[in-house]
């Protein structure tokens, strides 16, 4: 049998974790074949619940699931760990600004970093759920020099999937006949759902729609702000969906794209389309080979050139505010 795979989940008792950790137990994320460790991280006043969560992890006889260590011990959590996803996170509270945010989540991403750079297995893929999860998988892949840079993601496939989910509604077609759909930037109001490229079963999705104002008065916005229209409808932030983009990406890094599409995730630049490198950008990505690769050759119009400009200043910004906090 094969050895199991370590997955460690911070902010485990928190809503993202309770809809996630029962589907990498229950093989959903790496595969049925693959039997799963789970490590979970919380602070400390939330250890109780994360064990909660464990004693149901355990009642649910998992086949794959080999065992589950709950710890608020950064270090331990990290160590030999082949897939980190990287949920906890310091949420913005009324009246902070953004340097507080920022400089509250370097206390979390930079020890952590620190704890998969000397801890974690050759082979560790991190995924940063955690807002602001650009900066935040930023601030973890500077202090992890060992660790190969392209093994820090940050976690842009909600926004993709809410973006196939609109323009299957407005085109009529299905999710599974739409491929080649990006996101671009920050996940973040700023980012950019490109359909230029899209295709619906094998259309130029933009030519189908041929609606430039629904494009740009209803569909960018509706995905860009589809966070806060949960939050409004639900009374709690997106949570079941959240985690349903994880095991997309996860699966998607591990397994490979489909010939003829790609997915969107949140790399580290190597300069393409002009995002300035060592940025953590999301791009069109394929997986090949347990590798994600940046879409090359893309035309980009003036329409997207400008809007994918906005959200990689916005990128670049946050980068300066935390280099100036020390933290890049
Ligand atoms: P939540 O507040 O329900 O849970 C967060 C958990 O993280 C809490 O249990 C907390 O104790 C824990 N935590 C805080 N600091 C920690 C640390 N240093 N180590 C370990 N655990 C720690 O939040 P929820 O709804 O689960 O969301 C988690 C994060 O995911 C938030 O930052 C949210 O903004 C983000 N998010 C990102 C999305 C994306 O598309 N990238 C989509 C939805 C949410």
């Amino acid at each position: 049998a094969q050895a199991p795979v370590t997955v460690t989940v911070t902010g485990a008792a928190g809503q993202i974790g309770y809809a996630l950790l029962f589907r990498v137990a229950s093989g959903q994320l790496l595969g049925p074949d693959t039997p799963v460790r789970l490590r979970l991280l919380e602070i400390p006043q939330a250890v109780q619940a994360a064990e909660g969560t464990a004693m149901e992890l355990d009642d649910c006889a998992f086949p794959l699931l080999t065992g589950v260590d709950v710890t608020d011990d950064t270090r331990r959590a990290f160590d030999g760990v082949n897939v980190a996803l990287l949920v906890g996170a310091r949420p913005r509270t009324k009246g902070m600004e953004r340097g507080d945010l920022l400089e509250a989540n370097g206390g979390i991403f930079k020890p952590q970093g620190e704890a998969i750079n000397a801890g974690a297995a050759d082979d560790v893929r991190v995924l940063v759920v955690g807002n602001p999860a650009n900066t935040n998988a930023l601030i973890a892949q500077a202090h992890a020099p060992d660790v190969p840079a392209e093994r820090f993601t940050a976690m842009t496939r909600l926004d993709h999937n809410r973006a196939l989910s609109q323009l299957a509604a407005k085109s009529g077609a299905s999710v599974a006949d739409i491929t080649k759909l990006t996101i671009w930037g920050n996940h973040s109001a700023t980012q950019y759902p490109d359909i230029f490229h899209a295709e619906i079963a094998g259309k130029s999705a933009a030519d189908l729609v041929g609606d430039r104002q629904w494009l740009a008065d209803e569909f960018i916005p509706t995905v860009a702000k589809r966070g806060a229209a949960i939050i409004e409808a639900r009374g709690a932030s997106s949570a079941a969906s959240a985690a349903n983009a994880a095991i997309d990406h996860v699966h998607d890094w591990a397994h490979g794209t489909p010939d003829g599409d790609w997915t969107s995730a949140g790399v580290i630049s190597d300069g393409s389309y002009g995002v300035p490198e060592g940025l953590i950008s999301s791009f069109p990505v394929v997986s090949r080979g347990g590798r994600f690769e940046i879409v090359q050759g893309l035309e980009l119009n003036d329409f997207s050139r400008e809007r994918i400009d906005a959200s990689v200043q916005e990128l670049q910004e946050e980068r300066d505010a935390v280099a100036a906090l020390g933290l890049v």
